[in-house]
């Protein structure tokens, strides 16, 4: 038996282990002092009420000979894919029905969605990333190139025509810098994609904190999209589904490589590897896309905007270069002083024990670089305001 060597070319652990595995030894040692965790994009407010309705209900349903529920359809129930096809008309997206594939999240999709491309691919992300997209295709072995996103290009890269890729990833608002792509250089990468036999991944965990109406929440709002992108949501920010687990995968029927259709392949995917996600999480996803569901988890995306000002605030005030933070959770900020991340994380911790993100944990370009996440309560984004506050002066 042979082991997959290609493990061995990822750092130890996953980034967010390394850190809570760091806090933790931190909080072991340090007893009377309260941490402030905002590292992680984990969100604090609890589900909303329209939506743990939804779940009770179909819990109770459940528990009825006459409506319990066995398997479900592997790419989710059409209930619920429904409410998702009417979310993105509303955005001027027309969908059909089975290109939406129900998902626990878009983490496990993104990697899952690899099955389908041959090990040979080259593949592009932009540095700096979410650190998943490196390391499920270093664990497949695949050769990895990356985009220089850095200050010079607003942390947005663009394609590079004379550089051949075959799988590309985008994360659109981005993790980490909180970037926004518009939609002239979505249709560049678009171009590029279509020119070049290339697949666009399309990661659009964050978009349910764009507000500006000119910004592109989906891919497919810009032509040409559909023959070459698949897109990755998740209601995990959306609408705090981080331990509930659901989200969705739109893959166009138009898209084609080989003369394969790709839609085919991934039901083929997953009606084998995949039973779906459960009837009673899918009856909360559902509630997300009605009126009232709508209507709650808009307050609590309000909620953390604000609390992205609260600490964009005091960033300004002492001048730290920023950005993000407007639509998109994150704040990506420069260290100051010319800390290089590990140190800055290192600084805020042992000083003002406030948790964020080392910039460098995101690639090469993030070092010199911290993410600060917009997801603590509003009691612990305060205090961890009035710290940083206090410690920057
Ligand atoms: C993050 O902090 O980057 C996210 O929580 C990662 C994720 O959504 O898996």
């Amino acid at each position: 038996m042979n082991i997959n060597k290609n493990y061995q070319n990822i750092a130890e652990s996953y980034l967010f282990s390394t850190i809570a595995k760091k806090v933790n030894e931190f909080a072991q040692n340090n007893t009377d002092k309260k941490i402030i965790r905002l590292g992680i994009g984990d969100v604090t407010l609890p589900l909303c009420k329209t939506v743990v309705e939804a779940i009770k209900a179909a819990a109770d349903e459940m528990g009825i000979k006459e409506t319990f529920r066995g398997y479900g359809p592997e790419q989710g129930y059409d209930f619920l894919k429904t409410k998702i096809q009417q979310y993105y008309l509303s955005h001027n997206v027309v969908l059909d029905l089975d290109e939406i594939f129900i998902s626990d999240g878009a983490k496990s999709d993104l990697g899952n969605i690899l099955d389908l491309f041959d090990f040979d691919n080259t593949v592009l992300v932009p540095d700096p990333v979410y650190p998943v997209y490196v390391d499920t295709n270093t664990m497949a072995g695949r050769k990895i190139i990356y985009a220089n996103a850095n200050a010079d290009n607003n942390f947005l890269p663009l394609p590079d025509t004379t550089i051949k890729a075959d799988i590309i990833y985008l994360c659109s608002p981005n993790n980490p810098t909180g970037a926004v792509y518009n939609k002239d250089q979505l249709k560049a990468w678009i171009d590029y994609a279509n020119n070049n036999n290339a697949i666009i991944l399309f990661d659009s965990a964050y978009e349910c904190f764009i507000t500006d109406e000119t910004l592109p929440r989906s891919i497919f709002e810009i032509d040409g999209a559909k023959t070459c992108a698949i897109e990755f949501c998740s209601l995990s920010k959306t609408a705090g589904f981080t331990g509930t687990r659901c989200g969705y995968t739109v893959v166009p029927k138009d898209l084609e490589f080989e003369n394969v259709n790709i839609n085919k392949m991934w039901l083929r995917r997953q009606t084998t590897k995949f039973n779906g996600v459960p009837y009673i999480i899918q009856r909360g996803a559902e509630a997300v896309f009605t009126k009232e569901g709508q209507k709650e988890i808009q307050e609590n995306l309000n909620y953390y905007k604000e609390n992205a000002k609260i600490i964009s605030d005091v960033l300004k005030k002492h001048n730290i270069w920023h950005i993000g933070g407007k639509q998109s959770p994150y704040i990506w900020l420069k260290c100051p002083n010319n800390m290089t991340s590990w140190e800055f994380f290192d600084y805020l911790l042992e000083n003002v024990q406030i948790v964020g993100t080392p910039g460098s944990g995101f690639g090469k370009n993030g070092e010199g670089y911290f993410r600060l996440t917009s997801f603590g309560s509003r009691e612990n984004t305060q205090e961890a305001a009035e710290r940083l506050d206090k410690l920057l002066n």
